[in-house]
């Protein structure tokens, strides 16, 4: 059985703690990856944390991703235009789960459509950091 899990934070989200922490929290990229990998041990799993703001190294990490049980992944503004991140999620048999920290479903409108979600088992969305926690266990589950 795999035990590991890959989380995929996309562009901007290295700067959490201090962007718009209105929106995001002040909660930084660290310390939230501090709490994913406690919280995936917890549940027997290992978590590889990776953040990249680059669009075509987040579809070669899901080409390669055949070695995890499943994927969690924040596109974040990639969410709302990348057809290749789609089609990458479409083209691999690991399980992919999209997160976002805040409610996109509430903000502009441009942020309300995810070319990415319909092509994920699901999506968490609204839950802030905690969210990443949530996104674990749904992992647990569709793997078990
Ligand atoms: C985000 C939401 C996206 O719309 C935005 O571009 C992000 C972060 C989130 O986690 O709430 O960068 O994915």
């Amino acid at each position: 059985m795999r035990t590991s899990l890959l989380i995929i934070h996309g562009p901007n989200l290295n700067l959490l703690g201090n962007r718009e922490p209105e929106i995001y929290g002040s909660t930084t990229l660290e310390q939230i990856n501090e709490h994913i990998q406690r919280h995936a041990e917890k549940r027997g799993f290992q978590a590889l944390c990776v953040q990249t703001n680059y669009e075509g190294k987040i579809v070669e990490l899901l080409q390669e991703a055949g070695n995890h049980a499943a994927v969690i992944l924040n596109p974040a503004a990639y969410t709302h235009t990348s057809v290749a991140i789609r089609d990458a999620i479409a083209a691999i048999t690991t399980p992919v789960i999209e997160i976002h920290l805040s409610q996109i479903s509430g903000r502009e409108a441009f942020r309300q459509t995810s070319l990415t979600a319909p092509v994920c088992a699901g999506m968490l969305s609204g839950f802030g950091w905690q969210g990443y926690l949530l996104a674990i266990d749904a992992a647990v589950m569709l793997t078990a």
